[in-house]
């Protein structure tokens, strides 16, 4: 049978990268930054070491790198931009608002159009607070939490990778260095999908547990009724509901995965997305718990993200149009037709290499990712590098395969081809070894004890 995928018609031609301007910057950048990056998962030790290190433009699904290299980008500025690079009604109204003045003394009026906007989309939140990270309104949501119930203990799910840069949640890590462990006992882990590992939670500290905070679906998705019985579970046992929405908002569908599923926590954060790129990030709720956040009761204040720059101007401009622009495009319907025209034929090329059990793709077609395994079946680092480089060396970037709506059927044609190539690679690496493959030092988890 003829191949399905035609030799590469690719962004860059395999091989012929240069890196030299990347690689010096590099050196520089580790000097003066730690890490070299001001985010762990862009960072060198997540890539091969023939990578592109520094971006210089993006534009649509494509990026260019310091040394005019070109490629097709998947992930998407951690998953922050769902309309493309530089799109352009959402830099013109950050633009527009910002010839207005970023911040002033008292609020501005764009704060209360975009949080009557997010509440006309998020079902069941009443009030809305922005900032501009997604860390800070997870941790605003344990803290409200606690404050509400008057209780300690915070229960996450234990198969979800991330929710906060902060030590309720980083402590639970690996890389917990500098966080005292009185912190990090007080967050508790439960399984996905395993309702008596919570009920058990909840048996074993009657009482004590504030919330109970996880992505409604990560990977794997949520077994029937699943997230209905941990809401009912909640309820009965006094604990706040808290949906971690940083990824699936405005991904899974337009209000959420929380609308998706047809549950409404008590509690749901938001960010990425939001802003096709622009720091914005949203917890919203139902007004009785909100409120403790306000100016309107009589009970304890809580401290709820009051920050300088959590209502800048500008972003808040560009999640206004980000959000208009999701309702004009069907944007959400876009992500998952162009996510499930790469997965047929990403299935396709795995079938073509005889790659089943080795190469996965996971995930909503909305948010796709993958997992490599070596020549035994088991988890590999080294597999997943020689695939990145791979791709590299074919114009293509992808961490994951989480596609915008900049990602037209081109390229994803292109992308598969570039897919097919790699596999082939990781074919012959699987039956000869990967050493005789993979240049350089494999990549490692980001959270990690030691480098
Ligand atoms: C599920 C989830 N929650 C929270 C966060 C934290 O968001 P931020 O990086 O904006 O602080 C992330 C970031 O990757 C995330 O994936």
């Amino acid at each position: 049978m003829a191949s399905m995928h035609k030799p590469t018609q690719t962004a860059n031609s395999a091989d012929r990268l240069v890196f030299s301007q990347s690689l010096s910057l590099r050196q520089k950048a580790h000097k003066l930054i730690p890490g070299g990056a001001h985010t762990y998962a862009k960072g060198d030790d997540q890539f091969p070491e023939q990578t592109p290190g520094f971006i210089v433009r993006g534009k649509g699904c494509h990026v260019w790198d310091l040394d005019g290299n070109k490629f097709i980008e998947y992930g998407m500025g951690l998953r922050a931009v769902t309309l493309g690079h530089a799109f352009e009604p959402v830099v013109e109204a950050a633009y527009r608002q910002m010839q207005l003045g970023a911040n002033y003394t008292r609020p501005a009026k764009i704060e209360v159009e975009f949080a009557e906007a997010m509440l006309e989309v998020i079902d069941g939140a009443d009030m809305v607070k922005f900032a501009k990270n997604g860390s800070d309104v997870t941790t605003a949501a344990v803290k409200l939490a606690r404050a509400y119930t008057g209780r300690d203990l915070v229960v996450i799910c234990a198969d979800q990778p991330f929710f906060s840069t902060d030590d309720w949640f980083i402590g639970t890590t690996e890389m917990n260095a500098g966080i005292p462990s009185a912190i990090s006992e007080m967050t508790l882990k439960f399984r996905f999908n395993d309702l008596n590992s919570l009920k058990q939670l909840f048996e074993r500290y009657p009482d004590q547990i504030a919330c109970v905070l996880l992505e409604a679906e990560a990977t794997v998705p949520p077994a029937r009724n699943f997230l209905q019985q941990v809401k009912e579970l909640c309820e009965k046992e006094g604990a706040v509901l808290v949906f971690d929405e940083m990824i699936t908002g405005f991904r899974w569908h337009i209000g959420g995965a929380q609308k998706f599923h047809g549950v409404v926590p008590h509690l749901s954060t938001f960010g990425k997305a939001m802003g096709n790129g622009f720091a914005i990030a949203a917890l919203a709720g139902n007004r009785e718990i909100m409120q403790l956040g306000g100016l309107d009761h009589e009970k304890s204040r809580v401290f709820l993200l009051s920050t300088t720059h959590g209502a800048e101007t500008h972003a808040l401009a560009a999640s206004l149009e980000t959000l208009r622009t999701y309702r004009e495009r069907n944007v959400v319907e876009v992500l998952w037709r162009q996510g499930e025209l790469l997965r047929t034929q990403i299935r396709r090329s795995i079938a073509e290499n005889r790659l089943e059990g080795f190469f996965e793709i996971l995930g909503r077609p909305c948010n796709l990712v993958y997992a490599t395994r070596d020549q035994h079946g088991d988890p590999s680092q080294a597999f997943r590098t020689l695939f990145l480089q791979e791709l590299i060396r074919r114009g293509v970037i992808a961490p994951s395969f989480v596609v915008s709506i900049a990602h037209s059927d081109a390229d994803i044609e292109r992308t598969a081809a570039a897919i097919c190539e790699a596999h082939a690679v990781y074919r012959k690496a699987l039956d000869e070894g990967v050493e005789k493959y993979l240049k350089g030092r494999p990549v490692k988890p980001v959270n990690r004890k030691y480098n």
